[in-house]
C-alpha cells in the first residue's frame, strides 16, 4: 500500500492492461507489476481463473470472440482513466502436421494470435493518443524465427504479429508511444498442456509424437515465466527499451540467434530438422 502511494505520488504507478493474466507469463507478470505497486487489468476467459487482490482488475475476454474485443477494452479503459502500458500476451498454439490443418483450425490460430492483437493494439494507440505517449508489448515467439515443426499456423501466426509490430514501429516514429515485439523462447508454463492436437494417423503418427516429446522435454526443462515478468518490468522502466526482445535460456534466447543471423537459409533448416531430429 505504502508502495503503490509513493508510487502514485511520484507519479510512476502504471496503469497495465495486460492480456492472458491467468496463467504462466500472463501471471507471472501481473504479480511481479502488482508486487512494484502498478494497478493491472487482467483477462481472462473465465475471470474465475483470475487473481482476487488489491491492484487486480479481472476482465472476462475470450479473444475467439472479435466483436467483443473493443467493448471489453474500452469498458476497461473507462474504469481505468487511461492505460500506460498494453500487454497483448494471450496465446495458445495447435499442433499437427501443416499438409493436413484445416482452414478452420489455422483461423482459430490466426484470430487468437493474429487478429485480436492487432485489434488490440489499435485500440490502445487512440487511447494514448490523447497523452501520446504509452507502451505496447506484444508477446510474440522464437517460433517466429525458429519454427517449431507441426505448429506452423502457430509460428506463423506469431511472424505475422512480430511483422505488424514492426511495420507499427516504422510507422511511429515521430511518436512517443512505442510498441515492443517480445520473443519468449521456451518458457515452463501451462502452454502445452493446453494445446488441442490433431490426430494423425500413417503418415505423420511416429514423426509428430516424436517431435512432441522434445517439444514437452524442452518446456519442462525451460526457465520459469518470472524470467519474462522480471524483463517486463526493466521494459516498462526504460526510456527507450529495446524494439525487439528475447528473453530465455541463454542458449535458446542469445547463442541461438546469433548463429542463426549468419547462416544461410538452407543451414538453418538443417539445423532445425537435427534439433528435432526429423
Ligand atoms: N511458454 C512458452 O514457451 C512460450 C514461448 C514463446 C511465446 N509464448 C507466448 O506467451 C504467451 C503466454 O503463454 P504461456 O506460456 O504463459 O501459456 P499459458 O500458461 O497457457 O497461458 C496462456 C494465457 O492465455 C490465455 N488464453 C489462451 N487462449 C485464449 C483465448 N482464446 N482468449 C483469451 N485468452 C486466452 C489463457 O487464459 P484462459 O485459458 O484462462 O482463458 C492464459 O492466461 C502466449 O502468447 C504464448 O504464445 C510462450
Amino acid at each position: 500500500m505504502v508502495a503503490s502511494q509513493t508510487l502514485e505520488q511520484l507519479g510512476l504507478m502504471k496503469h497495465v492492461f495486460l492480456t492472458g493474466a491467468s496463467s504462466g507469463i500472463g501471471l507471472a507478470t501481473a504479480r511481479v507489476l502488482m508486487g512494484c505497486g502498478h494497478e493491472v487489468w487482467g483477462t481472462a476467459r473465465d475471470p474465475v481463473r483470475l487473481p482476487q487482490q488489491e491492484h487486480f482488475h479481472p476482465v472476462q475476454l475470450d479473444l475467439r470472440n472479435s466483436s467483443e474485443i473493443d467493448g471489453v477494452f474500452l469498458r476497461a479503459l473507462r474504469q481505468a482513466g487511461h492505460f500506460d502500458v498494453v500487454i497483448n500476451n494471450a496465446g495458445s498454439g495447435h499442433f499437427g502436421a501443416a499438409e493436413l490443418l484445416s482452414i478452420s483450425e489455422m483461423a482459430d490460430q490466426f484470430q487468437i494470435l493474429f487478429f485480436a492483437p492487432a485489434r488490440v493494439i489499435q485500440l490502445a494507440l487512440s487511447a494514448m493518443r490523447p497523452r501520446e505517449t504509452g507502451l505496447i508489448i506484444n508477446v510474440t515467439s522464437l517460433a517466429e524465427r525458429f519454427p517449431v515443426p507441426f505448429m506452423a499456423a502457430y509460428n506463423a501466426g506469431k511472424a505475422a504479429l512480430a511483422a505488424f509490430t514492426m511495420s507499427m514501429q516504422v510507422e511511429l516514429a515521430q511518436s512517443r508511444i512505442r510498441l515492443i515485439d517480445l520473443q519468449p523462447a521456451d518458457i515452463c508454463t501451462n502452454f502445452n498442456n493446453a494445446v488441442p492436437k490433431s490426430n494423425h494417423d500413417g503418415l505423420y503418427s511416429v514423426k509428430t509424437a516424436q517431435t512432441w516429446e522434445i517439444i514437452e522435454r524442452n518446456l519442462k526443462n525451460a526457465p520459469g515465466p518470472n524470467l519474462v515478468a522480471q524483463r517486463v518490468v526493466k521494459l516498462i522502466e526504460q526510456a527507450s527499451p529495446a524494439p525487439r526482445v528475447t528473453v530465455g535460456s541463454a542458449f535458446q534466447a542469445r547463442m541461438a540467434p546469433l548463429i542463426f543471423r549468419f547462416l544461410p537459409q538452407r543451414l538453418r533448416i538443417w539445423g532445425l530438422r537435427k534439433y528435432y531430429r526429423l
